[in-house]
């Protein structure tokens, strides 16, 4: 993409929506840089989002969220695309950064698909209950007006290819910063 402006791309929506897949064939595409937030926030801690979510509680583990959007948006980062964590969205102060810091794309993707593919990966310490489709059905409600509000684009990836996905994406992002500077 053209221009000096703020170009970062960043995604959004629930656990296994496919935000770090998505943001890897970005990076390929647009020969940006990617960071994956939670990636991040584990060397930073020196630990897993686990073991923060143990010693820390949730609300540790939101601060460090809140806390790396912050420093993002401070050094002014271009060019980059973000993928963020699923919960990213529940702090309205991290709602305001999202949309500061550049294109926020919500990855809309069937229960259905988020069951398969989060039931490959027990690292996630919120599914680690007795019933996961339950919390994840009752998360997916409580958040889905969460990632609307949060995001400029609500793209639906039912039965969509990733290189579907990836193009849907750089069309509409390119559409979208192209009345900036
Ligand atoms: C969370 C999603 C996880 C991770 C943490 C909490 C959430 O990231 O940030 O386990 O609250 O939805 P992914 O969306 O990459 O799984």
């Amino acid at each position: 993409m053209e221009g000096n402006g703020l170009r970062n791309i960043v995604l959004v929506g629930f656990m296994g929506c496919g935000k770090s897949t998505v943001g890897r064939e970005l990076r390929k595409r647009l020969g940006y840089p990617w960071i994956d937030m939670d990636h991040r926030i584990e060397q930073e801690a020196g630990k897993s989002v686990s073991a923060i979510f143990a010693d820390d509680g949730e609300p540790g583990f939101r601060d460090r969220e809140t806390d790396l959007l912050k420093r993002l948006l401070a050094s002014d980062t271009t060019r980059t695309v973000l993928s963020t964590g699923g919960g990213v969205v529940l702090r309205p102060e991290n709602r305001d950064l999202l949309k500061r810091l550049g294109y926020v794309v919500w990855l809309d993707t069937p229960v259905e698909s988020i069951l398969e593919r989060t039931s490959r990966n027990h690292s996630r310490p919120l599914l680690r209950t007795e019933d996961p489709e339950k919390r994840i059905r009752t998360l997916m409600r409580e958040r889905e007006a969460l990632y609307a509000e949060s995001a400029h684009l609500r793209l639906d990836t039912a039965g969509l290819k990733l290189d579907e996905i990836v193009s849907g994406i750089l069309d509409c992002a390119r559409y979208h910063f192209a009345g900036e500077p």
